[in-house]
């Protein structure tokens, strides 16, 4: 298949119903208008931007990779690409650069079409470390540079990371900064000294943690709240969660659609992983429905407010 004629791309009159819809839902919620700011690219799956704090477009829905290593991982990232995907999200930590690299160069897809996400490992923290650790990651994923590049976890010099993430982004070697796992007085503490703005901050965010508190905050300064585990991996029930698959009963749609699509709703960044052909397809079918009022309310109240994956705090 033509990696840039995939055959589930949206066709465009549906595109611009969706995004239609996804800007005036957003424009509601006080988001930057996404309307203004969609992929006009039609060999995308139609995949809405959003408009991060410098000016650069970011898809609103991208590609985990998490756990995924080897040719499991280059063959998804491959697969996902040709499905529509844009967005693509790796970490040193995950030993995954170089076949997430190679899926990006077997998808044949021009390189600019995509928008590409690193992170530094604590390991990394730094100033010296921060600028190895950067080139070491480059190099892995055989780019000449990064659209995105987070600080991984809060940890170490942080200080010094970012000043080297600083200059990075000021010679053009990456395209935008952010964080990860940052709370809201890591956050407060990067924001005093921070001569660039993070982009986004990527969190663990779910049905089960909604970090109503964490993502206001982060509203305010206007910075996206990114979701990691958007599907909290499936732990404790999440895809046969009663409340989602009721409301994807109404809908015609599976569970996972509509968490995704109350992702989008709140107008959150996410990255759901699969290496299921089946599944990378199907989590990019959430522009073509709505939640009401009703849904978003019922899902508000799932939230436990508190971690799924404690084993990481
Ligand atoms: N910054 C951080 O500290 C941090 C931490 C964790 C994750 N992340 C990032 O966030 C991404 C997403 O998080 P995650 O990978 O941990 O978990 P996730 O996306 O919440 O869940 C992945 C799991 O959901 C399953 N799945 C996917 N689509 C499905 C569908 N349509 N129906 C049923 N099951 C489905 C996958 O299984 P199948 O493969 O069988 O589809 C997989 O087991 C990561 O891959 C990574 O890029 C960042």
């Amino acid at each position: 298949m033509n990696s840039e004629n995939p055959k589930n791309e949206i066709s465009r009159r549906r595109f611009l119903q969706n995004t239609t819809a996804a800007g005036i839902y957003l424009s509601m919620f006080g988001m930057p208008d996404l309307l203004a700011n969609t992929v006009t690219d039609k060999n995308t799956a139609g995949i809405p931007d959003v408009k991060l704090n410098n000016g650069v477009k970011m898809p609103i829905l991208g590609f985990g990779t998490y756990g995924l290593s080897g040719e499991v991982c280059q063959q998804s990232v491959a697969d996902a690409i040709t499905a529509g995907y844009r967005l693509i999200d790796t970490a040193k930590v995950y030993g995954n650069e170089e076949a997430v690299g190679r899926g990006i160069k077997q998808s044949g897809i021009d390189r600019k079409k995509l928008f590409v996400t690193s992170k530094l490992w604590v390991d990394d923290a730094g100033y010296e470390n921060a600028k190895k650790g950067f080139e070491e990651t480059l190099r892995k994923l055989q780019l000449d540079y990064l659209d995105l590049y987070l600080i991984h976890r809060p940890r170490g010099d942080v200080k010094g990371s970012w000043k080297a993430m600083e200059e990075l982004y000021k010679a053009g070697k990456i395209k935008a900064i952010g964080i990860s796992n940052f709370d809201q007085a890591q956050l407060t503490d990067l924001l005093s000294y921070a001569e660039v703005k993070p982009v986004v901050n990527q969190i663990e965010t779910h049905a089960y943690f909604q970090q109503t508190n964490d993502y206001n905050l982060l509203k305010k300064h206007n910075i996206y709240t990114e979701a990691w585990a958007p599907f909290a991996e499936g732990r404790n029930g999440l895809f046969t969660n009663e409340v989602l698959t009721q409301i994807a009963k109404k809908y015609n749609k599976t569970t996972a659609q509509v968490a995704l699509r109350w992702h989008f709703q709140r107008g959150i960044i996410a990255i759901p992983r699969s290496s299921q052909k089946a599944h990378i397809a199907e989590n990019l079918i959430i522009f073509d429905f709505k939640l009401d009022d009703a849904d978003m309310k019922a899902i508000a109240k799932l939230d436990l407010n508190t971690t799924q994956f404690p084993e990481w705090s």
